[in-house]
């Protein structure tokens, strides 16, 4: 596994201070090849398919961007917009749709490109909402997947990483929107989750 001493001298995340993160959980090294080993899989199972990724926004804006360069094939992408509510777990995953999709997916393959599938429950809801709109197939690819939270039965086609327990910032996740933009995947500091109570979400 990566380095137990948190990277802030990396590059773009001095100022982000001390005692950000705790423990440098992947690499920008490590995320970097496992989206290329990803990319190269989807590209030989949707050759031809003209497929759409879809990402809700914004946490997949990251993971998004870096995958679909190392997918070399034809295909689309198209982002939603959700809003919660409160924590993921008060409100059963239930989000309002802020900014649809601009796509039509009637009839087309559609990849779900999510940052990390946790209770699972945000997910189920937007899949459950898209489902009347008869897509050919619809299938999952999470950067991470921490199964020991799921709520809700999930069928993950394509899985970055498998992790267990923390609350991860960086690659695109924030904690209270920041440090979306730490190019590591860290472990959020307990001294700062002490501070604020808990990770909502
Ligand atoms: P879920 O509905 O519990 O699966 O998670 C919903 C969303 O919460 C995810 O797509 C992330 O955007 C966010 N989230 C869940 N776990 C974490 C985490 O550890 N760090 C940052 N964001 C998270
Ligand atoms: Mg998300």
């Amino acid at each position: 596994m990566a380095s137990t001493r948190p990277m802030l001298s990396h590059r773009g995340a001095e100022q982000l201070g001390e005692g950000v993160v705790d423990r440098v959980v992947l690499t920008p090294e490590q995320i970097a090849a496992r989206v290329q080993e990803l990319g190269a899989e989807l590209a030989r199972d949707y050759e031809g398919l003209n497929p759409i990724f879809i990402g809700i926004l914004k946490g997949t804006f990251i993971f998004m961007a870096d995958l679909v360069r190392a997918t070399p094939i034809p295909l689309e992408v198209d982002f939603l917009a959700i809003s919660r509510y409160g924590p993921t777990t008060k409100t059963q995953g239930v989000v309002r749709i802020l900014k649809d999709l601009e796509l039509s997916i009637t009839g087309r393959h559609v990849l779900f490109v999510e940052d990390i599938i946790d209770t699972g429950l945000t997910l189920h809801f937007i899949l459950r909402t898209l489902a009347s709109r008869q897509p050919a197939s619809l299938r999952i690819c999470a950067l991470v997947d921490i199964p020991r939270r799921r709520l809700v039965e999930l069928p993950i086609a394509y899985r970055g990483f498998t992790l267990e327990e923390g609350f991860l910032i960086g690659y695109g996740l924030d904690f209270r929107e920041r440090f979306r933009n730490l190019p590591y995947l860290g472990l959020l500091s307990e001294r700062l989750l002490r501070a604020s109570g808990s990770a909502s979400r």
